[in-house]
Formats: C-alpha cells, sequence, structure tokens
C-alpha cells in the first residue's frame, strides 16, 4: 500500500526509513519533507496543519495508510477528518489529542482516573496564577514551583522556576513567549525530583505494546545547562527502567489511561507518548503526548525489527494484543547537530560536509536541511541532522554515533558531547 508521512523533521526522516523497510510499502509520500527526506519518499508541498488538503491528497492517491508526525494537525482535529472519510490513519482523535493540547484537560483527566502525578492547580488567566501563587496556597516563597502554558507551545511552555518570584516573572512573561491563546490559562505544578525517562507505547484502543524506554536530553549544552530545546540527543537503553519498574508504570499510569479514554468516550489509537519522573515513590507523570517524540523516534526506530506497516494495520485493527513485535536487543543513541544560535536565531545556509560518509552502521537523519543550486545539503532549521545508531551496548553505540558526529561539520555546528553519558 502507499504511505504518506506528514511532518518534515527528523522523527518524519526515522518514519520515512523505517517504512522504506518494510516489503508491504509501495509508493512513499512526505508532507511536506526536507531534503534528506527527499532521498526516500516524494516530497509533496502540503502544509501539516491543512487539514483538508491532507485527507484530499490521501483520498486522491488512494493512500492505503498517512501517519501523523507532529502534534499540530492533531489537535486540529486530522484524525476524525481521515475518519471521517474512512481513510487510515494513526492519528488520535480531536478528543484524544486533548492529553497533549491542553495541560489543565490533562492533568484534571489524570486526577479523574487516578494515574500519579504532581500536585497542580489550574488558573484561568495568568493574573490568576500570579495571585494563586501570592496568596500562598500553592507552595512556599522559597520553593521551586513548575510553571506550564496549556496549550501548544512546541515545548517553550514550561518553565522550572526555583522560588515563588522566578514563577511570576514566568506567568508575566508566558504570552510573550508562547502566544495568548496558549497561555490562557495556566498551570502551576509541584516540583518533583527524580530520573526523567519517557516511555512510548503503539495503542489500539484496548490494547497496547511498549517500546524501548528512552531518554532525551533538552538542554542546548553539556551537563544540562543552558536554554531548553526540541531536544538534543536521545537514548534507549535497558538500564532507563527496570522491570519492576515497568509493571509499576503499566499498572499506574497506562491501564487507567486507556481505561480513562474509553469511559470519557474517545477511544485512543495511536501512539500514546508518556513523560515521566522516577520519584522515590514511584512513578509520577508530567505529561502525555498523542504522537512521537523528535528525537525519540530516532532513537526507537533504528532498534525495530518488525514491519512497521504491520504494526499500524494491528493498531487500526485493534489487533496489537496477538502481534508480536520484535526489538533488536541493546541500546540506541541519536545525537542532534544544531544549526548556530538554536534555540533561538539561527543562521541558516550553511554548507554540510561529510553527512554522507558515515561508520557502516550510522545513519544519519535529515531534519532542517535543503539543497542548494549545487545539490549540496544545506542547514535550513535550528536542529539540522540525527546521527543515529543501534549496538549492543550504551558505551560501544556512543562511540560509533559520535564517530559518525566527527565527520560533519559546517560553519556553527553545534552539539552536546555528552548524550547519554
Ligand atoms: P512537560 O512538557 O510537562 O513534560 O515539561 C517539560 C519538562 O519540564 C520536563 O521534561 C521536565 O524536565 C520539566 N518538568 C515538568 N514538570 C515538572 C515537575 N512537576 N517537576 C519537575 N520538573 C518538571
Ligand atoms: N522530544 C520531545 C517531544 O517530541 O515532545
Amino acid at each position: 500500500m502507499d504511505v504518506l508521512v506528514v511532518g518534515s523533521g527528523g522523527r518524519e526522516h526515522a518514519l520515512c526509513r523505517a517504512f522504506r523497510r518494510s516489503p508491504k510499502a509501495g509508493k512513499l509520500y512526505c508532507a511536506s519533507g526536507n531534503a534528506g527526506i527527499a532521498q526516500d519518499a516524494e516530497c509533496v508541498a502540503i502544509a501539516p496543519d491543512d487539514i483538508k488538503a491532507l485527507a484530499d491528497f490521501a483520498q486522491s492517491r488512494n493512500i492505503g495508510l498517512t501517519f501523523i508526525g507532529g502534534e499540530v494537525p492533531l489537535a486540529l482535529g486530522v484524525g476524525d477528518e481521515f475518519a471521517a472519510r474512512g481513510l487510515n490513519a494513526i492519528a488520535p482523535s480531536r478528543d484524544a489529542s486533548q492529553l497533549e493540547s491542553s495541560k489543565s484537560f490533562a492533568k484534571d483527566f489524570m486526577a479523574r482516573h487516578g494515574v500519579p502525578t504532581p500536585r497542580y492547580v489550574t488558573a484561568h488567566s495568568p493574573d490568576f496564577a500570579i495571585l494563586e501563587l501570592e496568596s500562598g496556597d500553592f507552595g512556599d516563597e522559597s520553593a521551586p514551583v513548575v510553571v506550564k502554558a496549556d496549550g501548544l507551545a512546541a515545548g517553550k511552555g514550561v518553565v522550572v522556576a526555583k522560588n515563588r518570584a522566578d514563577a511570576i516573572a514566568a506567568i508575566s512573561g508566558m504570552s510573550e513567549l508562547v502566544g495568548t491563546a496558549a497561555a490562557e490559562k495556566i498551570v502551576l505544578e509541584e516540583c518533583l525530583t527524580g530520573h526523567e525517562v519517557s516511555l512510548l507505547a503503539f495503542v489500539d484502543g484496548e490494547n497496547f505494546a511498549l517500546m524501548p524506554p528512552v531518554r532525551d536530553h533538552k538542554r542546548i549544552g553539556d551537563g544540562d545547562t543552558g536554554p531548553n530545546t526540541g531536544g538534543m540527543g536521545t537514548i534507549t537503553d535497558a538500564s532507563l527502567l527496570n522491570g519492576d519498574e515497568l509493571t509499576q508504570i503499566t499498572e499506574a499510569v497506562i491501564r487507567p489511561t486507556l481505561h480513562g479514554c474509553i469511559r470519557e468516550g474517545f477511544r485512543y489509537r495511536g501512539v500514546l507518548f508518556l513523560g515521566l519522573m522516577m520519584t522515590k515513590d514511584g512513578p509520577q507523570l508530567l505529561e502525555y503526548n498523542v504522537r512521537f517524540g523528535d528525537p525519540e523516534t530516532q532513537a526507537i526506530l533504528v532498534r525495530l525489527e518488525a514491519d512497521l506497516v504491520d504494526i499500524c494495520g494491528s493498531m487500526i485493527s485493534g489487533t496489537l494484543a496477538s502481534s508480536e513485535i520484535k526489538w533488536r536487543p541493546g541500546s540506541s543513541a541519536c545525537v542532534v547537530l544544531a544549526a548556530e544560535g538554536y534555540p533561538g536565531k539561527v543562521r541558516t545556509g550553511d554548507v554540510i560536509d561529510g553527512a554522507q560518509d558515515m561508520p557502516t552502521g550510522v545513519e544519519v537523519f535529515h531534519a532542517g536541511t535543503a539543497l542548494d543550486p549545487q545539490h549540496r545539503f544545506i542547514t535550513n532549521g535550528g536542529r539540522v541532522l540525527g546521527v543515529t545508531a543501534a549496538g549492543d551496548d550504551l558505551a560501544s553505540t556512543l562511540d560509533l554515533v559520535y564517530s559518525g558526529v566527527g565527520r560533519i561539520s559546517w560553519p556553527g555546528m553545534q552539539y552536546r558531547h555528552d548524550i547519554g553519558k
């Protein structure tokens, strides 16, 4: 069957490569893709938020399967649009997507269904959030507090403030940072300490299949310094969660979530992403995403040995329980190479050297690239490339990935040297 992937980053490039490995995938399209994706799929110029145009394209080309990469089309209801036209898509419905598109909806949902999550309060405007803090009901003056914009904010809507004064400053600046619509409501949350880990699952409405646990590195600088980014690198490794922890997360978080979705009238079908803090009192859920992460996908999919078309078929037909999904044992890592200035204003148009000459086993996923008139790859975004590999253990995997990174260069290229360390 012909397949359409929606999005234009490293996540979508990894999805395209995984579909390319399937003997069941016919022609592969990507809307709107990038210069690297164009080597694996036919790129079509449809914006990811134009959900009618996406469905028109899928319908007119008789696409058998569409995979939505990012959260924006999901929040706009692309899943409902495709379902209404009888088109197969991996795209949770608009109702289900509220688990990501509204932090206050997600927190209330967790509370209704007994999913462990940090204590919180929702304020119906930034001014009320400040009043809430000043009234002293939420934490004391010197305690850290987490400030979250309610709406989608491309990773910029969360500030971990070290005390009340900083929290108030974060609230005051939130509208400017993420836009007034996303910052209309503010969630204040207790600050937890522990180990952060993400766990993703394929979900068919009732059943789920876990992927390897994954860890992102959000700050721009080595040693977790500097501003937050969309993610500078990821690893998968068995040490991230042991068997007991996986059981705890399954019982305390995943099962109540899927039952909750059914009880509230929306079945969850698609990829479910849990952002977790492992505390001394067990797992606490910080966030849901209703999709694959970027750059989590790159590190996860290089370990997938099963056929992604088959997995999507099982999610759609509700038969995940009887399908076995094989993963390559061991570890994987993805190191993001970013342009000068990222995560602020970036410089683009620099010629990328060395990306086509990788050691055996290393894959380069393109996130922000274009071709210049001489057909050379140039930088065309903040996150530019994701150098990725799987291996038998984390140390050798990281050696392999960083040997690939060492061959690539352009003026101003930046990356973290401590992914997985
Ligand atoms: P979120 O988008 O809600 O996952 O938040 C983004 C990041 O902020 C997380 O990956 C954590 O590093 C941090 N964070 C969010 N909520 C909390 C919390 N309650 N306590 C400590 N850190 C948090
Ligand atoms: N890397 C985090 C995300 O995709 O939301």
